[in-house]
């Protein structure tokens, strides 16, 4: 889940790249100027599942794993080893569980991370500093920072116990004053800042207990996007409100989307806001959540039942008067989708299935092909189907916008194997 922007404009090119199988191979992909791009292979492998991605100020990505998987195939610098006499499955690691990969020189080197992020959140500070929060585990309470640096110098920096509750699958969000709001996670109603300040308890947030289905949640990694008016538009399950974090209120609430169907874990949509365009007196903001799983689809995959993904995707202006979802089909169903916007506007959905659910080894059928949404086309010809990829990418992988225009592709663990 990240979202990154460009200073560059289109060019010809827009490359994919892929790191696979438990997958720590790294490919790429596209061009799509009038043709369907290409996909490259960066890397066979860079000994680590990418199962999460943030792009950094340097032209460098960082890249890590869960910590509690077993050794990895790339070793902690300098000969260390990590002892956690706590970790389930190994508890003297010699092994990394992250790297940092330079674009410009397809090169990686690993990095120490200690604490469990699996299925952790983050957001980049103003001043290029990835805070990444919670996790599971002796993570669940952690905030890890990494302060990009010019040489090999920098690391994580962990604070095992920063967080003022767990969380594992919330969402974060940079505000406006550079603070960032940590929202929700498993059984968790409710939101923090980080710093956090002089706070020592956490705001209730009504919204997510309202949303949790009793078999499936379906509201983890809730959508969260600030909007031009300061406030945040909050969406889990179906439902979605316009919150003031200033003032801890709901300012109003959304119709649900229209088919009814959830689109958070582990349905597990995915969602944008659309470029905003500063030509206008008037900032519109628009949403669009595409792809997810059908209610109870988790529980028919843990007993080996399988059902179609979702194939809508739903916009909604949310500035209007009366605003309300407009759906529309997209060529290829899609759950555990990633969306990016990319430097002209468009919006690239890649990665993902077709079947069955996000969760351990609950997906099936990888959509190995990427579409491009134009969002100011004439709905008919919106969706453009791109170059199919030779690597699946289901539940853990990753997908992030590089610099240069290309889309950076990695992760999937566990392995998907054919
Ligand atoms: C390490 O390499 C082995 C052998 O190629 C592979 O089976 C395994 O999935 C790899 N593990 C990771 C974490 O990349
Ligand atoms: C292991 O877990 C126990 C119980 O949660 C905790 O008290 C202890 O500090 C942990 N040890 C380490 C080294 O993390
Ligand atoms: C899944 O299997 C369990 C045990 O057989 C059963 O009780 C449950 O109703 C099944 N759930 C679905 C959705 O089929």
């Amino acid at each position: 889940m990240s979202i990154a922007t460009s200073t560059f404009f289109i060019s010809l090119l827009h490359l994919f790249y892929l790191l696979p199988t438990i997958s720590s191979q790294i490919d790429h992909l596209l061009s799509y100027s009038g043709n369907q791009g290409q996909w490259h292979l960066l890397q066979s492998s860079i000994g680590i599942s990418a199962m999460h991605m943030q792009l950094l100020h340097t032209n460098k990505v960082i890249m890590f794993d869960r910590t509690d998987f077993g050794a990895s195939n790339i070793s902690l610098p300098g000969g260390q080893c990590r002892h956690d006499p706590n970790d389930t499955t190994l508890q003297l690691d010699c092994t990394a569980h992250s790297v940092l990969y330079d674009i410009g020189t397809n090169t990686f080197r690993p990095l120490t991370v200690e604490t469990d992020p699996w299925c952790s959140s983050g957001s980049v500070l103003p001043d290029g500093t990835l805070v990444q929060t919670g996790g599971y585990n002796d993570g669940d309470r952690a905030v890890r920072t990494f302060s990009p640096c010019n040489d090999d110098s920098c690391d994580w920096h962990e604070e095992p116990n920063y967080l003022l509750t767990r969380r594992w699958y919330a969402t974060n969000q940079i505000l406006p004053d550079g603070r960032v709001i940590i929202v929700g996670g498993r059984r968790q109603f409710n939101y923090e800042f980080y710093p956090r300040g002089s706070s020592s308890s956490t705001v209730w947030l009504e919204l997510l207990r309202q949303t949790i289905d009793v078999e499936d949640e379906n509201n983890l990694y809730p959508f969260l996007h600030l909007l031009p008016d300061g406030n945040l538009f909050i969406f889990a399950n179906t439902k979605s409100i316009l919150f003031s974090y200033k003032q801890n209120a709901v300012v109003r609430e959304f119709p649900g989307i229209a088919d009814k169907e959830p689109r958070n874990y582990p349905s597990t949509g995915s969602s944008v806001l659309l470029p905003l365009d500063e030509n206008r007196p008037f900032l519109e903001a628009e949403i669009v959540i595409c792809g997810g799983a059908p209610r109870g689809s988790r529980e028919l995959a843990a007993n080996g039942s399988f059902v179609d993904a979702l194939g809508t995707c739903g916009r909604i202006k949310v500035n209007e008067a009366n605003p309300n979802w407009v759906m529309e089909d997209m060529p290829i169903p899609r759950a555990m989708g990633d969306m990016l916007i990319l430097p002209n506007g468009d919006v690239l959905i890649l990665n993902g299935v077709g079947l069955g659910t996000a969760g351990w080894e609950l997906g099936r059928d990888p959509v190995t092909t990427p579409v491009i949404y134009r969002p100011s086309e004439f709905p008919e010809r919106r969706f453009k189907v791109m170059a199919e990829s030779k690597r699946p990418r289901l539940y853990h992988s990753s997908a992030v916008l590089v610099t240069d225009g290309r889309v950076l592709v990695g992760g999937s663990n566990p392995a998907y194997v054919l």
